[in-house]
């Protein structure tokens, strides 16, 4: 039996739950044993709830167990999820997470921590939901040197500007429709400014070309001043507009990166990537163009994700595979330095 902890009974949360009960035949069959929910940590009460049995409001009941194998972070934010999974590493206990945040701001350190104790750091869901980019990462496109990768990476932003597209739908009726299906951020400011898919393409970057992308250096334009009208107006063009996260190799080690609202026509893959899907482009040097499109945001398709990283470690407890994450520094050249 494998124990799991699993921190956040929300949005994604609750997916978590929902997918291993669903699938649990397949799920233990794949994991070579049984998954099982030993604790839920919230700081509500779920009466009625059959997970009201296994929860928990104390992270020290989860931390102080030693039958506890894997810890599921699906919290979100900063703190206290960093202090959890930090502690949890540090006892020996892996983490699988949701939290793209959390990845791009303490990736390295709880990776170091991870390779130390040979367990595992897996994030998975952190990128674009159910899409299984971050494993194609770090061993399918190992034999490349990747060049580029360029993707829409927010789900919430996608749908708001394919409804602002079809239906002219204004900016911040949208954004309470993509709140009320559970796509946003708990802070939806991270969604339309871009942080999160900045963060998001800070976590690829890295993993694809082997050194630590800091979020913060990357030039970061989200999709506030776009209006229905701009919508309308690209169409005319037969073009749309996408907010896409970017990053090159433009030279031996030189890098660019950004995200900003781009114009795309119909000749491109990105051109009928709608409503809340993503899609992540990428260019390798020997295997040329490859795309991974899928449902981005979103309870079940997040879950999907987290539970995948949890069969995966319950396969490999006690050995690190995260072989591809570099905690060294990749240096951006400025933008205006850019060319074409
Ligand atoms: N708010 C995020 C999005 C959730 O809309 O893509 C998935 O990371």
């Amino acid at each position: 039996m494998v124990n799991i902890a699993v921190l956040g009974y929300g949005t994604v949360g609750s997916g978590v739950v929902e997918v291993i009960n669903t699938n649990h035949n397949s799920i233990n069959k794949r994991a070579g044993a049984e998954i099982n929910i030993k604790y839920v940590l919230d700081l509500r009460d779920f009466p009625g709830d059959p997970v009201e049995k296994v929860l928990v409001h104390d992270y020290d009941v989860i931390a102080n167990d030693p039958e506890v194998d894997i810890v599921v972070e699906v919290m979100g934010g900063i703190e206290p999820a960093y202090t959890f999974v930090k502690r949890a590493l540090e006892s020996g206990k892996s983490v699988c997470t949701s939290n793209k945040a959390l990845v791009a701001k303490h990736g390295p350190e709880l990776m170091e921590i991870a390779r130390e104790k040979n367990i595992n750091f897996l994030f998975e869901a952190s990128c674009g939901g159910g899409i299984p980019i971050i494993r194609a990462l770090n061993s399918s496109l190992t034999a490349d040197e990747i060049d580029e990768i360029t993707g829409i990476l927010n789900g919430t932003t996608n749908y708001m500007m394919y409804k602002m597209s079809t239906e002219g739908c204004e900016f911040d009726t949208v954004l309470k429709e993509a709140q009320a299906k559970g796509y946003a951020e708990a802070d939806p400011t991270a969604d339309v400014e871009g942080y999160d898919a900045c963060r998001k393409i800070a976590i690829l970057s890295s993993l694809a070309y082997g050194k630590f992308l800091n979020y913060e250096d990357i030039y970061t334009e989200g999709i506030t001043k776009i209006t229905p009208e701009d919508m309308q107006y690209a169409e005319e063009l037969d073009m749309t507009i996408k907010l896409l996260g970017t990053s090159r190799k433009i030279g031996d080690d030189s890098f660019y990166a950004m995200v900003a609202p781009f114009l795309v026509g119909k000749s491109s893959p990105l051109y009928s990537v709608n409503d809340v899907f993503n899609a992540v482009f990428v260019h390798g040097n020997v295997l040329g163009d490859a795309m991974f499109y899928g449902s981005g945001a979103g309870k079940l398709p997040t879950a999907s994700a987290v539970v995948a990283d949890v069969v995966d470690e319950a396969k490999h407890l006690h050995k690190n595979i995260m072989t591809n994450w570099s905690s060294k520094p990749l240096e951006l050249i400025p933008m205006d330095e850019v060319e074409g």
